[in-house]
């Protein structure tokens, strides 16, 4: 059975996973960059490169280990080629481009967001095409019709920030440290969403496109204005930030035409505010609502890994292999 390395360094976490093409994770591992980042408040991308050169060759030497298995046992190796930050995504590719030259095995260059967007199939066998997923993380927030490998219409994105961006701002606004979203939703289940007037940008609008500057500076300007309690403006902010996501997404479900199931995926999946009201809105569409466990929805190699199984599965083992020259893309 086909087994597929896949590497992941796109952002701020060296990941290597082992993949087999029923579905078996045999091993994987991520080395979260956190601590090196938080003195910055946000991702600083010369650090993260440097650590991810430090770190990925052990880290794919472990993983293996993990599974007992060489690199011999390996059919295929994936990596993430891009989108992300440049000098993370060369350490990754090139990596992955030595060992494909070493053991004389296809390199397969892998869109980080196709394995975001393939991932709800890695932990759900009976997640069928055309689904609609909502990607929302710290870098993306994507409205995406996903109607087979290698068929994707982005039918709404940000216009602005990112949706885990805008909670990570309104964390370091409220002085909650870095990463932002589990601390703001933790602040916000003391705080009364009511007490605090915000706006709610692009609601009702016809594309379903994000904004979501305009709400952080409102959180900025509530915080400044002193009259009102931390855990108020973190909860007045994740209800308009949800109130929005939740216009967004029927309005693509709208567009879309028949899906059979509405996906969540992305670190800012782990919101559980935002997990029920997206259920609700599925089953008021009666559709299936979709949510991969965390592993899969935040970055990990195993999504690249299984995003390459499933262009082999499609285009045939061989035939899928990349050119060792693919350029790393920003
Ligand atoms: O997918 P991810 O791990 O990395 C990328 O950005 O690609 O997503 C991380 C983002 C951060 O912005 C983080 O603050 C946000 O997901 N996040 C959350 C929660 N947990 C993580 N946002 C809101 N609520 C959460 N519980
Ligand atoms: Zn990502």
């Amino acid at each position: 059975m086909m087994l597929v390395l896949g590497i992941e360094s796109s952002c701020d976490e060296t990941a290597a996973a082992l993949v087999c093409a029923d579905r078996t994770i045999l091993a994987q591992r991520i080395a979260s960059q956190d601590e090196a980042h938080r003195p910055y408040g946000g991702v600083v991308p010369e650090i993260a490169a440097r650590a991810h050169a430090d770190r990925i060759a052990p880290l794919i030497a472990a993983t293996l280990g993990d599974a007992g298995l060489t690199l011999d046992a390996v059919d295929a190796i994936a990596a993430t080629a891009g989108p992300g930050l440049i000098g993370g995504v060369m350490v990754g590719l090139v990596t992955a481009k030595a060992l494909a030259m070493a053991t004389d095995r296809p390199l397969l260059a892998i869109n980080h967001l196709e394995g975001h967007a393939l991932s709800p199939r890695l932990a759900d066998p009976d997640l069928a095409f055309p689904y609609l997923l909502l990607l929302a993380s710290g870098g993306h927030c994507q409205l995406l019709l996903v109607e087979g490998v290698g068929r994707y219409r982005r039918l709404g994105t940000t216009i602005d920030d990112a949706l885990g961006e805008a909670f990570d701002k309104t964390a370091k606004v409220l002085g909650l440290g870095y990463p932002g979203g589990p601390a703001v939703e933790r602040l916000a289940r003391q705080g009364d969403a009511g007490r605090v007037p915000l706006p709610r940008p692009l609601l009702g609008t016809a594309e379903p496109h994000f904004s979501f500057a305009g709400l952080k500076s409102a959180v900025l300007r509530a915080r400044e204005a002193g009259i009102h309690a931390d855990a108020d403006i973190a909860a007045a902010f994740q209800q308009a930030a949800i109130d929005c996501v939740i216009d967004r997404t029927r309005r693509a479900l709208a567009l879309a035409g028949p899906v059979g199931a509405l996906v969540v995926a992305g670190g800012v999946a782990a919101n559980q505010a935002l997990r029920g009201a997206l259920e609700a809105l599925a089953a008021a569409a009666q559709l299936r609502f979709v949510a991969p466990p965390l592993a899969l929805c935040t970055d990990n190699a195993a999504m690249i890994a299984w995003a390459g199984l499933e262009r082999i599965a499609v285009q045939g083992g061989p035939g899928a292999g990349d050119p060792l020259d693919v350029a790393a893309r920003p």
